[in-house]
């Protein structure tokens, strides 16, 4: 099933193989792209993976995030037209990954509970120039991320999220707000999704709080829910043994949603992949496995089924360029 085709609406993905946003910390300290970031990209495009969705890109500058892309000015444009047309060499749809990491003002943090409402209206609008600029640029498609810790998943959770407005009431209701924004300056070609927690480290975020999520932004009609969990990046898998850490709640939440659902973490076995298709996920997204093996989906899909050399050791985590050892 890994080679079967995707086709929803003007989105077309030649198969079933996501590669999951990864900072490669080659962004310049201002988050501009560079040579190193083209290539990275170019190499991916041309391992077979169907779709890339590309590294984090801040939507303003909160100083605290150096060699973060950022998306946050009309310049930045043609930098990320031309990252477009580098995944599309391959053809390979590209999606761009909007975070609002946090919020600064006046030199201070602000947490959930600090913002004001016109804070609030200007992370949405954060979002929406963010996508349109992604569109602009010649992007096939957004991902909301709201998972890993970061602003917007903190709204979510219930040990930041107290405010006693419409944003605490119903602790959805800024993902609501940020979809339709986007949802109005790119139109209906041009996929959105999002990536959330399955759960969270802190327990202010349950599988079960997760499945109404999903259940509020497939009502909403989001374009897919990319399934992650905080953290993020789980040590000791080994294939055939403990794969697919977010798969039970994905299992569940699939239960409640009638929008496409991609499982991300901890996927390293052809076999293990196309189970979790077989079991209803519209796509598998691999984040490490791809870090060591760029070329992975070009392998599995000509049916070697080698597993991924990854060792899932974390040490990329901590590398300068966040590279594999193994490729040193
Ligand atoms: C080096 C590194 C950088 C990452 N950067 C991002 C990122 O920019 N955005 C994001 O949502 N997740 C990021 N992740 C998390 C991955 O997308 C993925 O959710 C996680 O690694 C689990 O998938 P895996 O088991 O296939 O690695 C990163 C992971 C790694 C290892
Ligand atoms: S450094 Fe370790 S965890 Fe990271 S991609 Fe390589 S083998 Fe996998």
């Amino acid at each position: 099933m890994l080679s079967y085709s995707v086709h929803r609406g003007n989105f077309i993905a030649k198969n079933r193989l996501i590669r999951s946003a990864t900072l490669t910390h080659y962004a310049d300290k201002e988050g501009h792209f560079n040579d190193k970031i083209y290539e990275t990209y170019h190499d991916l495009a041309m391992g077979g993976v169907g779709t890339i969705i590309v590294e984090v890109s801040l939507l303003n500058n909160c100083g605290a995030y150096e060699h973060f892309p950022r998306i946050d000015s009309d310049d930045r444009i043609s930098e990320y037209n031309k990252l477009a047309s580098v995944i599309h060499e391959g053809d390979c749809l590209a999606i761009a990954q909007l975070n609002q990491a946090n919020y600064v003002k006046n030199g201070d943090e602000l947490d959930v509970d600090d913002l004001s409402t016109d804070d609030i209206e200007q992370i949405i609008k954060n979002h929406a120039d963010g996508a349109r600029r992604a569109k602009e640029a010649g992007f096939d498609g957004v991902e909301i991320h709201a998972a890993h810790g970061f602003l917007l998943s903190r709204f979510l959770n219930s040990n930041y999220n107290h405010r006693s407005d419409k944003y605490g009431e119903d602790k959805n209701t800024i993902l609501g707000e940020v979809f339709m924004a986007i949802r109005d300056v790119v139109g209906y070609d041009f996929a959105i999704w999002i990536k959330l927690d399955t759960k969270n480290e802190d327990c202010g975020i349950t599988g079960n709080d997760c499945v109404k999520t999903c259940k509020y932004l497939s009502d909403m009609q989001i374009g897919a829910i990319e399934l992650s969990c905080t953290p993020a990046i789980v040590g000791g898998i080994k294939a055939h043994e403990n794969e697919g850490y977010n798969k039970e709640i994905g299992m569940e939440v699939m239960r409640h949603v009638y929008c496409p659902v991609i499982l991300v973490g901890g996927i390293r076995s052809l076999e293990e992949a196309e189970e979790d298709l077989f079991d209803g996920f519209e796509a598998i997204s691999l984040s490490r496995p791809l870090l060591c093996e760029p070329d992975l989906p070009g392998r599995w899909l000509s049916g070697d089924n080698t597993q991924s050399k990854c060792t899932s050791c974390n040490s990329c985590r901590s590398n300068p360029g966040h590279g594999c050892i193994l490729n040193k």
